[in-house]
């Protein structure tokens, strides 16, 4: 949520900041801006809108060379999206410029005690607060990294900053809490930024920074401190991947390149992670076997599509290892005071790392004493630093808001938890772990084959695209499935979806089904599933009150072609891995409607990647 990056070395930094704001402008695009330092002046242009307007603007009105530069793409939170509202805000003494992710709650205090000393402000942001207060203390002598940090201790919420100061154009400030901040390691540049996205094209070479950390940054200096001014151990790493992952590759938008992606993605979270007779080998799981052996509970935190891998996962956990496993939407979970003690493994999923729900739920658990084990995408992320272990998936970066190849490759990696909860806890025997993981290695080629035959997929969009409302069933664990491919259609097609388990349809929803209403419907395997006879029904049940049946069944099952008006085949694999093959039609089939309705696939309107706030 909201995009920012930072500057400083020997190129233009207005080029440098832009560039790095496209590339992420997937966290926000209610507004965009940037501000640079030139003849001890600070120069801003800021448009309301997508990054176009702001390029616009530049060209109407450029702004002058400079070697140091910041800029913002926003998510609005405190104000509306206007021009005033979008960031850089630069203090009323013009000695400071700031951009801002994240929520300031104090904010309206703070104002206030401004406005008292004559502040003037002219925006509605919570943001203008932080850039008024920094301009203050840096007006009254202090330091821009004492400024900064005696900011941040007044501060209450979740916040990054980024400033540079009209005096020292060589020196940017960045300070974060609860969101998020890397910095990227130039020869002679540096840089700070949301994500190593907005600088991956000049360097590999990041560092994260800790919880309540700032960065006073030159072309040829990083410190990184506390806001106190204390010395803070920092971790550089490498990025595994590069420009190219972070570029569409031909295609017209990123989600349908990374839906095309999922074979490679998941062949890369399995990748080492069993030894070649189907054993486990989880090495990052930093939490003792003995203490996993005496877990008596499993909560799975998350929000959004990774809450609905999460769903898959309780099924397989559960199946496999026999431990009751339940599955909580993270901004529920803190509030309601759930059970945890010493002996409950807390599971969190996010493909961001940042998601301020889902962080607030893992550090509400860890104070109950909870082991938590991250699964995640975001090398150096917040979620798993603060988490006991981390299984992070190789998905590479994920910049389509509607969630793909992060979903699949979460349930990927939930599949692999459950295994080797299973071997360590002795609840399967080796050959059947085994069976079931050379099964799981296999599915990188099942996906690709669904792949290569979603041409029907298009035809169907091109039927369907008038229709508004569209139902998605499933049973066990196609019914998370049933969700994703509803949530999929609402994102990023505006069209009322949803997601049932089958068997709940007479219950109530059936009422919806009229006359030519289309259900997707996802099919457990023929024969070897206790349940395929019953979603069988269950579709017949909804065809006879005049439903358009789009049936996601597996290859060879003859039993279902009768009732389905369109059938999509799926390969052969066990009920527990359905998913990874049966998702892909759902999320291809929403991509094709949204493109057919004109709609910007990779950026929905009011969403934004990564969800920062609460
Ligand atoms: C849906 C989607 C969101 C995210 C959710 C959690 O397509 O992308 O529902 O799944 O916001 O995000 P992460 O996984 O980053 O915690």
């Amino acid at each position: 949520m909201c995009g920012i990056i930072g500057y400083v070395g020997p190129r233009v930094a207005r080029d440098v900041v832009v560039a790095g704001l496209k590339r992420m402008e997937y966290r926000g695009y209610d507004s965009a801006g940037v501000a640079v330092v030139s003849d001890g002046r600070i120069e801003v242009r800021k448009k309301a809108g997508k990054i176009a307007n702001l390029e616009a603007a530049l060209a109407q009105s450029p702004l002058p060379d400079s070697e140091i530069g910041i800029g913002h793409t926003r998510w609005a939170t405190h104000g509306g999206p206007t021009d005033a509202n979008a960031h850089p805000h630069v203090s009323q003494n013009g000695r400071v410029a700031l951009i801002h992710n994240g929520i300031i709650e104090n904010f309206a205090g703070l104002r206030a005690e401004l406005e008292a000393e004559g502040v003037g402000f002219r925006s509605d942001t919570d943001t203008e607060v932080a850039a008024q207060l920094l301009g203050r203390e840096v007006g009254r002598g202090l330091d821009l990294a004492e400024a900064m940090g005696a900011v941040c201790q007044r501060l209450e919420g979740a916040f990054t900053l980024v400033a540079l100061d009209a005096e020292q154009p060589h020196r940017l400030v960045a300070a974060r809490r609860n969101s998020p901040l890397v910095v990227g390691v130039g020869e002679g540049e540096n840089f700070v930024a949301s994500d190593v996205a907005a600088f991956i094209e000049f360097t590999r070479s990041a560092i994260e920074l800790g919880q309540d950390e700032m960065v006073d940054v030159t072309p040829e200096r990083i410190t990184v401190t506390d806001f106190w001014g204390r010395p803070a151990a920092s971790k550089p790493y490498e990025v595994t991947w590069d420009l190219s992952a972070a570029e569409k590759g031909g295609y017209d938008w990123f989600m349908r390149k990374e839906i095309f992606e999922q074979p490679t993605a998941v062949f890369e979270t399995l990748l080492g992670r069993y030894t070649a007779d189907g054993a486990l080998k989880l090495d990052e799981l930093h939490i003792p076997e003995a203490h996993l052996r005496g877990i008596d509970k499993i909560i799975i935190v998350a929000c959004g599509s990774a809450y609905y891998a999460g769903l898959v996962a309780k099924y397989a956990i559960e199946h496999w290892t026999r431990i009751a496993c339940e599955v909580e939407i993270a901004s529920e979970f803190r509030y309601r005071d759930p059970i945890i003690t010493g002996s409950t493994l807390v599971v969190t999923i996010s493909q961001s790392g940042e998601t301020a729900d889902t962080l607030m739920a893992i550090r509400h658990a860890r104070d109950q004493k909870a082991r938590i084990v991250a699964i995640c995408n975001t090398n150096g992320s917040t979620i798993p630093r603060e988490s006991d272990a981390v299984i992070y998936t190789h998905a590479g970066p994920e910049i389509g808001v509607a969630s793909t190849k992060g979903f699949e490759t979460q349930v990927a990696a939930c599949y692999l938890l459950g295994l080797y909860l299973a071997q360590v806890r002795g609840t399967m025997f080796g050959d059947e772990i085994a069976r079931v993981m050379q099964e799981l290695a296999e599915t990188p080629k099942l996906i690709q084959r669904v792949l290569d035959n979603l041409s029907p997929l298009e035809d169907l969009a091109g039927r369907l695209v008038g229709r508004d409302s569209f139902l998605f069933l499933g049973r066990h664990v196609g019914y998370p499935v049933a969700l994703e491919g509803a949530l999929k259609l609402k994102e990023i097609a505006y069209l009322h979806a949803e997601g049932f388990p089958a068997g709940e349809l007479k219950h109530g929803p059936i009422a919806l089904v009229d006359s030519g209403v289309p259900v997707f419907v996802i099919v457990p395997p023929q024969g070897r599933d206790q349940l395929h006879d019953k979603v069988v029904s269950n579709i017949q049940e909804v065809r006879a009150r005049g439903a358009f049946t789009v049936v996601l069944a597996e290859e060879g099952d003859d039993e279902v072609a009768p009732f389905a008006d369109v059938l999509l085949r799926l390969p052969q694999v066990s009920t527990i891995l359905q998913p990874l093959l049966a998702i892909v039609p759902l999320q291809y089939f929403a991509c094709e409607v949204a493109t057919r309705l004109g709609y910007d696939v990779d950026q929905p309107r009011n969403l934004a990647k990564s969800v920062t706030v609460e």
